[in-house]
């Protein structure tokens, strides 16, 4: 199966595919943390929609939510081209024909500006003993199941200390989570062809 992971520049979800057997590339405007071959420095859309770079069967995005997210909503009235760019960035990607797509985002303005999420999944659904409510806006694609619920709800955004890579460390895609999309929708879509 062809997979495009937009918006990613840790290659967490890219690699959970790519061990799967599924033929899986990131895009990001930074290049891959990992190095990878694997990986577009280019502009989500133009890999989502170009015909020349291949045809996907899933697109699997992680749009920015600096100017989206409800934990900002204090200071949304002073950015309000920022959100109307990023809520245009995100239709784009939701309309790009590409069959099977999941949109992902915390709990954010997408859901009264656009649309409200079929999904909220948590982290300690899926092996990591932490909160971060993570909706998902799925396209020709099943919800996820958790897969490994466990204790010790800590929120381990608010125990990192500041520093410039902090939003790295915050938007990062936890592996649980990123092992369920390949291994469900993996499953759901090719039926273990790949
Ligand atoms: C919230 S972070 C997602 C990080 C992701 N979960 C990961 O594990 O790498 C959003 C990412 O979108 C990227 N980005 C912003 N605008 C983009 C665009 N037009 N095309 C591709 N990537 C973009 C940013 O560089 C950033 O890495």
């Amino acid at each position: 199966m062809k997979v495009l992971v937009a918006c990613e520049f840790s290659g967490v979800v890219r690699r959970a595919f790519r061990a799967l057997g599924h033929d899986a590339w990131s895009c990001d405007l930074l290049p891959a943390e990992d190095g990878s071959e694997y990986h577009m420095r280019v502009d989500a859309l133009l890999a989502a929609c170009s015909p020349r770079v291949r045809p996907w069967d899933l697109m699997i995005a992680h749009p920015p939510c600096t100017h989206l997210a409800v934990s900002g909503a204090r200071w949304f009235k002073d950015k309000l081209p920022e959100q109307a760019a990023a809520l245009g960035f995100v239709r784009r990607l939701m309309d790009t024909p590409i069959p099977h797509i999941a949109i992902e985002n915390p709990v954010s303005i997408i859901s009264s500006k656009i649309r409200k999420p079929d999904q909220s999944i948590q982290p300690w659904q899926f092996g990591h003993g932490e909160t971060k409510a993570t909706c998902l806006w799925l396209k020709g694609l099943p919800k996820l199941v958790p897969t490994n619920v466990v204790e010790g709800r800590d929120a381990r955004v608010h125990k990192m200390p500041p520093g410039p890579d902090r939003w790295k460390e915050r938007s990062r895609t936890f592996q649980g989570i990123a092992d369920a999309m390949a291994t469900q929708w993996g499953q759901a879509l090719s039926g273990g062809e790949k």
